[in-house]
Order: C-alpha cells, then structure tokens, then sequence
C-alpha cells in the first residue's frame, strides 16, 4: 500500500546511462513505487544542451538546462553527467539541501569522495554509488553491508571491461595491441580519453573505492601504484598461453602483515599479470568485468557481470534509487561509510608477489650459474627455469631463459631485474610480468 508522499527524483545528465535511467523509471513506475512505498515521481533531467539529439522518447518537458532549481526542489539527485566539475558542485547542493544523492561518477569519488562524504554526514543524507565501480555487478553493497561484519583480506578484480576485451583478443585470436585497441575503439568500450582505461586510470579509480570501503579506510588515489596495459607484447602472451597463464589487468587491494623492515597496512595497485586460465579470473573474458573477494569467514566470493554499458549502468542506479527511497519511507539519517581502520596504503615496494622473467643469454659455460647469482644476491628463490634456443644471424647462438620467481617483496624482485639489466651474463630482458593468483 503507497501511504508515503510522492518522492521527486532529478536526474543531472541524459547520455547513454541517464537515458536509461530515466525510460526505466518511468516505465516501471507503478512497480518501483510498489517495492518503495511511495511513488518515484521524476521531476527534471539537467541536461547542457536542450536541443542535442538523445536516446529514446524521452517528454520534452522533463528537460532543464537549470540544474540548480532542479536539485533544489529534489528528494534524491541522480548524478550521471560523469567529469568532476559542475558534478562535484552539483552533488554538494544536492547534499547541503539534505537530498540523498546517487552517483557513477569513479573519477569524482576518487578524487573528491573525502569532501562528498563529510558533506552527506553533516546533514544525514546517503551518498550511494552501487554504479561506480563495476556497472550492474553489486559489489559496492556486498562489501558495504554484507560483509561488513567479516574482515576482507583481498580483492582482486577485472574491473576495466575495455582493456580486458584488449587483452582477450590478443590472447584468443593473436592480435597485436594496436589491432586490439582498434577494434575496442569500433565497438566504443574505450573512453573519449583512451589513456584513462589503457594506462590503467579507470581501474587505479576503482581500486581506491574498492579498498577504501573493504578496509575502512580512506585511499587517496595518488597512492595507488598503477601500471596500464601498453607495454604487454604479443610474444608475452603466446609464452602465458604456453605456460598455462593469462594476461589480465588487475586491480589488487590487500591487507599486508607488518614485517622486519615495517608496519603492516594495505596496498592498492592495477598492473597487467599472469594468472592461471584455471582461476576464476581467467575466465574472464571479452569486456566483462568481475570481482574475486576474499574474506576471512567468508572465504573467496566472486561477483561477475557486465562492467559497462547505459542500461546496465541504469540497473546500479535503480536500485541505489529504491534503497534511497526506502530510507525516506522509513526514516532516519543515512550512515556514513566507516573509515576508522585508517590503515597505512604501503608503497608497491613492501608487496609481496612473483615475477616471471624472460631473458636472452649467451649460450655458454657458467651463465646459468651467474644469473641465478643475481636472484641469490637478492635474496630471491627461483621457482622455475626454462630454457629454448634462438639462433641469431650472424652472431653467437643465444639462449632464452624463462625464470619463474617464488615469492619475494617488489623491492627484492625490481632489484633482480635492474642487476640483471647491468650483468655482462644478460644479452636482453624481453618481459618482466607479476604472477598473481597461485
Ligand atoms: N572505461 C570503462 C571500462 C567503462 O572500460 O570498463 C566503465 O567504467
């Protein structure tokens, strides 16, 4: 039964997720004001330019280049314009007038999400943001409120769907990185700034909100260690494929137990890695995204779906939408997200991980023997060698040498390659890659 008052819903922005929004909420009017308890009444889309041409059917009526009045006159904002400005300002009106406010926006979260949250706090509104990390997969609210009670100890995720479709043609149909990157330009997977998703931008975003909510604890985005996908080369991926591995950018976020050298904390890092076609991550494909979290009485969960696109963004946002509803039906001040961990993000240097490493070597007495030196100095155990023969015109044979490490801290193993780089034993390093997930 619908006893509550008719809750007025802005929308700011009508691209491809708003249009979505908006058709969704008026076409399923009747039902969503069922599940909340009062009826959705959407009462104006802010949109920049009245006259730009947009999806769907959408009443002429709704549209407003006066987003201010908008906001004012609203229950619950919906923000997804995307960009930082006038979104950040816009945002802030909606949670200085006590409205609820649901946004997509990573790239602002990111950056000004400390700002956004103080302001909900100080009147009692709800910041939701289901959308902003990983589209329609629910991951936002699973470490939020499902497992607010367990201690996440790792996430590891796909969460960039472009550079995952990148990376899955070079591996399954042998492309280079720029045929790749072409064709995930035709199918429109990359951002109007490309860099953002191929220089690991988007997912360095993701990471910060991913962690900052599954540690509880604030994580400015300049200290996620970020490595993007330019420089992985076909050669590496054919040696993964060989070896029973895929290449995936991963988005890590981990609790880091104190050792000699150092105080625990966490560390946040996207980089490119191997990982076992067996993981549940390596069979990740095209531009799907998901989230592999582990807890400790939970153990290891994954979440996997769609990570992009307008109306499975709009799915994120309808349902922020009917919890924000809810809490209006029901009352109360919203609750501000727990940052009282305040854990240390350590530099990538204190990591803990494996690296596989491929060299050529001149083919002749006491090479091995010298590189493997270089891993001892370090303190670095080798786990696997590999060795194949590659002739080269002209000169002397060279041997390739594939070295798989055991686990040791980044520092260690950047070490190794940076000894390796100057020994007179080494010809060339043609790949350094991190393995994760074994
Ligand atoms: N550029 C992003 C991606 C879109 O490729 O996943 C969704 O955030």
């Amino acid at each position: 039964m619908i006893e509550y008052r008719p809750l007025r819903v802005a929308l700011l922005g009508a691209g491809s997720v708003g249009s979505q929004v908006a058709r969704l909420l008026l076409t399923n009017r009747v039902e969503l004001a069922a599940r909340v308890g009062a009826e959705l009444e959407l009462v104006g889309i802010a949109v920049r330019n009245l006259d730009a041409k947009r999806e769907g059917d959408l009443p002429a009526s709704l549209f407003t280049t006066d987003a201010e009045t908008l906001i004012l006159g609203a229950d619950i904002v919906i923000e997804v314009m995307g960009g930082i400005e006038p979104a950040r300002s816009y945002i802030l009106l909606a949670l200085n007038s006590g409205s609820d406010v649901i946004t997509a926006n990573k790239a602002l979260l990111a950056t000004h999400g400390t700002e956004l949250f103080d302001a909900a706090e100080q009147v009692g509104a709800q910041l939701y943001f289901e959308a902003a990390v990983a589209a329609a997969i629910p991951i936002i609210r699973p470490l939020r409120e499902s497992l607010a009670g367990d201690k996440v100890t790792r996430i590891m995720g796909i969460v960039n769907g472009s550079t995952n479709y990148i990376l899955d043609r070079m591996d399954t149909a042998g492309l280079s990185l720029e045929a790749a990157m072409v064709e995930a330009t035709d199918l429109g997977y990359l951002e109007a700034d490309p860099s953002l998703d191929v220089e690991g931008f988007d997912a360095a975003q993701k990471a910060a909100i991913l962690a900052s909510l599954a540690f509880h604890t604030e994580v400015p985005l300049e200290q996620v260690y970020r490595e993007g996908i330019t420089k992985v080369t076909a050669e590496q991926m054919i040696a993964a494929k060989r070896d029973g591995y895929v290449i995936k950018l991963l988005a890590i976020c981990e609790r880091i137990a104190a050792d000699d050298s150092g105080e625990g904390g966490i560390s946040v890092r996207v980089y490119p890695a191997l990982i076992p076609q067996e993981h549940p991550l390596g069979a990740v494909r095209g531009a799907f995204n998901a989230v592999f979290v582990e807890a400790e009485a939970a153990g290891a969960l994954m979440f996997y779906g769609s990570g992009a696109g307008g109306v499975q963004t709009a799915s994120a946002i309808l349902g922020d939408l009917v919890s924000a509803a809810k809490r209006h039906v029901a009352g109360g001040p919203g609750l501000a997200d727990s940052v009282h961990a305040n854990l240390p993000v350590l530099p990538i240097e204190r990591v803990l991980t494996r690296y596989q490493i491929t060299l050529g070597v001149a083919d002749q007495p006491g090479v091995l023997a010298k590189v493997a030196q270089t891993f001892a100095d370090h303190d670095v155990s080798i786990e696997t060698v590999e060795q194949g023969l590659r002739a080269v015109a002209g000169r002397k044979s060279v041997a390739l040498l594939e070295i798989g490490t055991h686990q040791a801290s980044d520092a260690a193993l950047s070490a190794v390659v940076a000894a390796l780089a100057a020994s007179d034993a080494v010809e060339s390093i043609s790949s350094v890659i991190r393995v994760e997930g074994i």
